[in-house]
């Protein structure tokens, strides 16, 4: 995960530079950071535990420097130290390195080199280290290179040499992408580090490399040759990376959702109907994602059967794998993922192909490597999604996939229809006395400990997305359950107060969950209703539009409200939950 960022150029406050634009980076990582930078043929570094965007940039100010690299990290090998934070140097000093990923293969080249050399817990100083140790006989571009074609697992790195005045970058699995302007370059994860400066851009792809000199140049890793590279530019604006006058980005990301839905639905009809077509002919559609993405995936499920009476199954990516027996080249992956770089999902898409059956990816960032390596690929146009809990993303997610589903269905304009008028609803629905009202529930429920979600049809998996919600901002032990399913088990869990959380739609299976609800009444719960209509039984009445078939998509924002305000009343920061990372680029 890790956010990445580096400048070279003719700007001389480097360090300050890369400072402000890795805080935009924070989401993909966010236990300890630090900067590298040249100063009179010096590489200095500097790193610290803790969050960057709470850090001051004291250290960096009068340090005249034109070429700096930094890092945020999410650890995954070595403990969150100051130490193991990057950027790491090899033992002589000589090359300094950040890295996205995980290089697998770290133990083997650390006993090959020599374990006394290293000084950290990570894998990632064995990039410093064998890049060091081949620029003892060759320059520095053929020393990388060199290292490249030994490192086994995921890597983007950043590496900067004390010898030479340039940035050499490789990328295989993790994102990495350059910012272009007049004599300046700006390598990152991820395109809101350096928004402020430029929007044209060019994708590096796997094993290729770029060489930052006096001009940037693009590897083949692979054949050894240089290649060109199309510069693509960016339409995503500085204001819409910004939280503006709200407290956390996920609240505004929840408000955005006012506009995101026409954003998502606005497509190419002719695409849509060719991709409708690709579904109908395709023997096997199968839908993966991870975490909320995979819950839409999941909720898509009941949309192509209830829309388009085609059956289509939903696998999270991480376990996707395992129908490669029944993969042929005429079955079709769609795979759903905000960030366009999650690992599991990459993976998932790799057992596809070597099946020869081809991809649909529905993604968020233009460019991103799940969009770049599918068949097809369609953009929700959500916007920069910065918040750790993805809220905007996943109504556009469902909005584009009930959409589809209509398509296949030979119905694109009803489809089309319903969804202009949810969209609508929703921008009704989020006026100030709800979002009042949404607050003084979470102040109802706040001390508890543990709170459950149920619901039916399409609005069961949103019952799953609802407890991620809630588990990942405010640390309360929440789950979801199919309202069906609480009799056989998870009933026993009820005590005189537990909070649960009834979905309900206005279809033919309402009279089941407010059976359920019921039952869970009975046993003492008290029961929130996100319903169009109200019930006896409801203590708190959350009232929603009557969406139809889209309930799903209208009654999952309440909860993501509910969530954002139990996180801030337990004092914890919505956007940056504890162990988590926006992208996971790690499988
Ligand atoms: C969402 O709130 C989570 N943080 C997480 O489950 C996320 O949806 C998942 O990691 C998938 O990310 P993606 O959409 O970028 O692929
Ligand atoms: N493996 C490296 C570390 O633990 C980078 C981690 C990452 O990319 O998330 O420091």
């Amino acid at each position: 995960m890790c956010g990445i960022f580096a400048y070279k150029g003719y700007q001389t406050n480097a360090t300050e530079l890369v400072f402000e634009g890795l805080k935009n980076l924070e989401y993909r990582g966010y236990d300890s950071w630090g900067i590298a930078w040249k100063k009179n043929q010096q590489i200095q570094v500097y790193k610290q535990v803790g969050k960057i965007s709470e850090a001051s940039s004291e250290p960096f100010a009068e340090q005249e420097s034109t070429l700096a690299m930094s890092h945020s990290r999410w650890a995954t090998h070595g403990a969150v130290t100051q130490n193991n934070a990057h950027p790491h140097f090899s033992s002589d000093q000589s090359i300094a390195v950040i890295h996205n990923g995980i290089i697998e293969n770290y133990q083997e080249i650390r006993d090959r080199l020599g374990r006394s050399r290293f000084s950290t817990e990570t894998d990632t100083e064995v990039i410093a280290e064998l890049i060091a140790e081949y620029r003892k006989t060759m320059d520095f571009e053929s020393a990388a290179k060199k290292a490249c074609h030994e490192f086994e697992g995921r890597y983007a790195f950043i590496a900067m040499s004390q010898e030479d005045d340039m940035l050499i970058a490789a990328r295989r699995g993790s994102p990495l992408i350059l910012g272009v302007a007049a004599g300046e370059w700006f390598l990152a994860s991820d395109i809101p580090a350096f928004l402020k400066h430029t929007r044209e851009v060019n994708y590096l792809d796997d094993d290729q490399m770029v060489v930052i000199g006096e001009e940037a140049r693009f590897i083949d890793l692979l054949s050894d040759m240089e290649i060109q590279k199309r510069t693509v530019t960016i339409d995503w604006t500085e204001e819409e990376a910004q939280k503006g006058d709200y407290d956390h980005f996920m609240l505004k990301e929840i408000m955005d959702q006012k506009e995101t839905i026409m954003r998502a639905i606005n497509q190419n009809e002719e695409e849509i109907l060719k991709i409708a077509e690709y579904i109908k002919k395709a023997r096997g559609v199968f839908l993966s994602g991870c975490g909320t993405a995979g819950k839409v995936c999941m909720a898509s499920e009941y949309f192509f059967s209830i829309v388009a009476n085609r059956h289509v199954n939903f696998a999270p990516a991480s376990e996707f794998p395992i129908y490669h027996h029944f993969l042929i080249p005429e079955s079709l992956l769609i795979v759903v993922s905000q960030s366009g770089e999650t690992a599991d999902v990459l993976e998932a898409m790799k057992v596809a192909k070597e099946k020869g059956a081809k991809v649909l990816s529905i993604v968020n960032v233009q460019g991103s490597s799940i969009a770049r390596t599918s068949d097809f690929s369609l953009q929700i146009n959500a916007g920069p999604e910065k918040a750790v809990a993805s809220t905007k993303a996943a109504t556009s997610q469902l909005s584009l996939l009930l959409l589809i589903a209509y398509a296949v269905a030979g119905r694109l304009e009803e489809g089309k229809k319903l969804l202009i008028e949810t969209a609508s609803m929703i921008n009704d629905m989020l006026n100030p006395r709800f979002l009042k009202y949404i607050k003084e529930v979470a102040d109802a429920i706040n001390h508890s400990e543990h709170t459950y979600i149920i619901g039916k049809a399409a609005n069961y998996p949103m019952a799953l997305e609802s407890a991620i919600k809630i588990q990942e901002v405010s640390y309360i032990h929440a789950e979801g359950f199919a309202a069906g399913e609480l009799k056989h088990g998870p009933i026993a869990l009820i005590t005189p107060g537990t909070p649960c959380i009834a979905l309900i739609a206005e279809d033919e299976v309402r009279q089941d969950i407010l059976n359920s609800t019921m039952e869970l009444k009975s046993r003492g719960a008290y029961i929130i209703g996100v319903s169009p209509n109200m019930h006896e039984c409801f203590d708190h009445w959350i009232r929603v539009p009557d969406a139809g078939i889209a309930s799903p998509i209208v009654n999952v924002i309440p909860i993501q409200l509910l969530a954002y305000h139990l996180s801030v009343l337990r004092g914890c920061n919505p956007d940056m939950p504890r162990n988590l990372a926006k992208s996971v680029t790690v499988k």
